[in-house]
């Protein structure tokens, strides 16, 4: 394990949220949710607030959400559609769905002042299977070159063609890399959850991805042709192109460093992380099915919602206990189990991008 202070120190929090969280990319939402021209949805973390919308063409396009004039946010329900144009509801300066300034009242008389000199200021974005990504870095990573294992990797599942079928948001007093940790290992699975370990016992896994951003691999369920639910059986027929062996298996990864993706037969699982402060995170998860089935007889989503509900609030009693525990005085951190392979990656990898050397981390385990 980790030192404590990677889990209780605002010190390593404030250079997490520079060195991760504004200079990764993170997982904002899904294409889904930008059905026309006009669509949008707020991203917000950390104080931050970016506009992602859909403009005339149909690109997905990221935009802070602050008017270029005296600051104001310029959209403030979570999710809408604007008429082909942002408008501040302060002093009506416009813009277009490209971020360029269209209109500001009373400024043709400020000497100098050039509409084109002031247009929204743009936030990377970027579409992957679907999955809308942002990033706060002034040069963000090239996203191909950051998650080559992803693309294509999921392919089969129709990605795109998804829709959340439900929304369940959650708060937890435990630092975000304990829930990476917890979702990175089904060692804890038949104590914690029994009816999870019915469905897929808990050694019947493997990593296909065990080094870097993109951990995780494929789960054996042990009834043919099912599905995580709470009576273990499909609750929608199989997505996309899904067939063969995919029908008894699901598919666990973790993206560095807000994103679990759980691929079953019939729907996906996504959760968001967004870390609140050193010991608290607030978590986003959606039920996504084939959009064409949201809301027809066709699909159930009711008993994979409550499978899911029921094994995350388990998660979250176990990660608020190790939380507990690792900001006492009394924790040493303790060795990995041959089952938590992914955790000490997961370990090296954060420690990579926080340019600790796992030597260091070591030596400090050792004071
Ligand atoms: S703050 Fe937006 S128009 Fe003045
Ligand atoms: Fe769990």
């Amino acid at each position: 394990m980790l030192p404590a202070e990677f889990y209780t120190s605002l010190e390593v929090f404030t250079r997490e949220r520079e060195q991760v969280f504004r200079r990764h990319w993170l997982y904002a939402g899904h294409v889904s949710e930008l059905p026309e021209a006009g669509s949008y949805f707020l991203f917000e973390l950390d104080g931050e607030s970016v506009v992602v919308v859909r403009d005339g063409e149909g690109t997905v396009r990221a935009f802070h959400n602050v008017c270029r004039h005296r600051g104001s946010a310029l959209c403030r329900e979570a999710a809408g559609r604007v008429p082909g144009k942002i408008q501040c509801a302060y002093h009506a300066w416009t813009y277009g769905l490209d971020g360029a300034l269209l209109a500001a009242p009373n400024m043709h008389d400020v000497a100098d002042f050039r509409l084109e000199d002031w247009p929204l200021r743009a936030v990377a974005v970027e579409v992957c299977e679907g999955f809308v990504f942002a990033s706060f870095a002034e040069v963000p990573e090239p996203f191909a070159a950051a998650h080559a294992p992803l693309l294509g990797r999921f392919a089969r599942w129709h990605l795109p063609e998804l829709a959340s079928a439900h929304r369940t948001c959650y708060e937890v007093e435990a630092n975000w890399k304990l829930l990476f940790q917890n979702y990175s290992e089904c060692y804890h699975c038949p104590v914690a959850h029994p009816l999870l370990n019915r469905l897929t016992p808990y050694r019947a896994a493997w990593n296909d991805l065990d080094e870097g951003p993109i951990l995780g691999g494929p789960m054996k369920m042990s009834r043919e042709g099912g599905s995580m639910t709470m009576d273990g059986r499909r609750c929608a027929p199989p997505l996309g192109e899904v067939g063969g062996e995919d029908l008894n298996l699901v598919h666990y990864y973790t993206i560095f460093p807000n994103l679990f993706l759980s691929l079953h037969p019939d729907y996906v699982l996504v959760h968001r992380l967004e870390p609140l402060g050193p010991a608290r995170t607030r978590i986003r998860c959606d039920w996504f099915f084939d959009r064409r089935r949201v809301g027809t007889p066709e699909i159930d989503p009711a008993r994979a919602v409550e499978f899911w509900d029921l094994t995350n609030r388990q998660d979250w009693d176990l990660v608020t206990g190790a939380q507990r525990g690792v900001a006492s005085s009394g924790y040493v951190p303790g060795p990995y189990a041959e089952l938590e392979s992914q955790l000490a990656a997961f370990d090296r990898h954060y420690l990579r991008v926080l340019g600790e050397e796992p030597t260091l981390a070591r030596e400090r385990r050792a004071r």
